[in-house]
């Protein structure tokens, strides 16, 4: 009988899920052509401009401008809305840190509120509960391709005059309602970073429906140049966080495999959905249906330890990832996040989080629930699912699968195969034979 690949039996998957990035001939022209151009920088080429016509109409937007990376696209979106010294911006505290620290880096001071249990995004009603005086922005998050309640927060942030900057680092091509992310909002920034679901290593981006704002991002990136203006004529201190003509030129092909492959990780998730429903004590996440395209950057489950004999989440996600799932534990809660509480601590400002409230989601999500599959996993076959869900199937069971037979004798129910190689070797009562190490019991330890 071979034992769980964490206590050294051999693991279920010895392949890899299909590798990230993808890219072919396409990519290669383009830098080529780039290449031989010698226009590598944006100040000379053409290839960042007709990235940002074809992004802002693929986002819906009237304005994209590129920049290095999704954390200054953050910082660049809240100078352009005029977010400064002070001014408190509501951000979910389960979220990747820049969401946090481009607050912080001007001046700011973010306030976190806690998220939905279903959708993993910003609460509408913890964010209105931590609004102050010194409110001037919220930042959703659209985590895992996952648009965050947009309704409610709109009406949230017009109520309060409040700016929207949507982060959409993980959600290109995301819809709420039909409409793309990152232009629902007054500004939306985006993220080109290796493991993103449009890349070029590294990148970003800030949409708008604004030509001003637009054109203060602009200059924002381009060291305070203005659009026409002079090479050595400077309206604002900017910096220089222009994207090389080389990064536009991959980014534009692989715009062009985009609705492909949301098509195809939409179809393996809702697969994953079906396959993971019949697993006691896994539950896949619940979005509204003013989702209408869920662009499943990342798949997240969320995981019942009391389904699995009390098995902490950590020792569930190194027993996936030693039988080869690539499974991860997500985000930390960024309010108790040491860089974060020290920057605040540093100013004299105490942390603020869900009104001095614990984030009780956000601190669950992270302890005991959250799981997350990176998107390789999605754009794999149905036979790389089902190695993913080999976790409580009566077939993969019948089939003699180790995770599985854990599983059912999680369930007390490992006799149900009496003929499965597994549990003639179970012994009486369904325990696990006394020359093995219990799986469960060593796990825990
Ligand atoms: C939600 C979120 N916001 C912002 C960022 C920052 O993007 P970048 O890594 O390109 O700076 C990321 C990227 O990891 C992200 O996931």
């Amino acid at each position: 009988m071979p034992d769980l690949a964490i206590l050294g039996g051999p693991p279920v998957r010895t392949q890899p899920f299909p590798p990230w990035p993808q890219f072919g001939h396409p990519e290669e022209q383009l830098l080529l052509t780039a290449l031989r151009s010698g226009q590598w920088g944006r100040t000379t080429g053409g290839l960042n401009e007709e990235f940002e016509r074809r992004f802002a109409a693929y986002q819906q937007a009237a304005h994209a401008v590129t920049c290095v990376n999704g954390t200054v696209a953050l910082e660049l979106a809240l100078r352009a809305a005029g977010i400064g010294p002070g001014d408190e911006v509501i951000v979910p505290s389960y979220t990747f840190i820049a969401t946090a620290s481009a607050a912080l880096h001007l001046g700011a001071v973010p306030i976190f509120a806690d998220i939905n249990p279903d959708t993993y995004t910003l609460d509408p009603e913890s964010a209105a509960a931590v609004i102050s005086p010194r409110t001037r922005a919220i930042i959703p998050v659209h985590l895992a391709g996952g648009p965050a309640e947009m309704d409610a927060l709109t009406t949230l942030a017009a109520s309060h005059g409040l700016a929207m900057i949507e982060d959409a680092a993980q959600a290109h091509g995301a819809e709420w309602r039909g409409r793309r992310v990152g232009a629902i909002g007054d500004l939306g920034t985006f993220s080109f970073q290796s493991t993103k679901a449009l890349t070029a290593g590294e990148g970003g981006a800030v949409l708008t429906n604004s030509q001003r704002r637009a054109e203060t991002v602009w200059s924002l990136q381009n060291v305070g140049r203005v659009p026409g203006g002079e090479w050595y004529e400077h309206h604002r201190l900017g910096w220089n966080l222009r994207m090389t003509e080389f990064q536009a030129a991959i980014l534009l092909a692989q715009l062009d495999r985009l609705d492909g492959q949301i098509a195809l990780r939409g179809e393996n998730a809702a697969h994953l959905d079906t396959l993971l429903g019949a697993v006691e004590g896994i539950e896949s996440l619940a979005y509204p249906a003013q989702v209408t395209r869920h662009s499943r950057y990342l798949y997240i489950f969320r995981y019942r330890p009391a389904a699995f004999g009390g098995l902490p989440k950590p020792r569930f996600i190194e027993t996936l990832v030693a039988e080869g799932i690539p499974a991860m534990p997500g985000y930390p809660p960024l309010h108790s996040m040491p860089a974060i509480v020290q920057a605040l601590e540093a100013r004299g400002i105490p942390i603020r989080a869900g009104s001095g409230a614990a984030l009780h989601v956000t601190d669950r999500v992270w302890a005991d629930e959250g799981v997350w599959l990176p998107q390789n996993v999605l754009l794999g076959s149905r036979k790389d699912l089902a190695d993913v869900c080999r976790l409580g199937t009566d077939d993969d069971h019948a089939a003699g699968w180790n995770l599985s037979c854990w599983f059912w004798r999680q369930k007390g129910r490992c006799t149900r195969h009496p003929r499965s190689p597994l549990c003639e070797d179970a012994g009486p009562g369904g325990g696990w034979p006394a020359r093995r190490p219990c799986a469960v019991r060593s796990l825990r330890s």
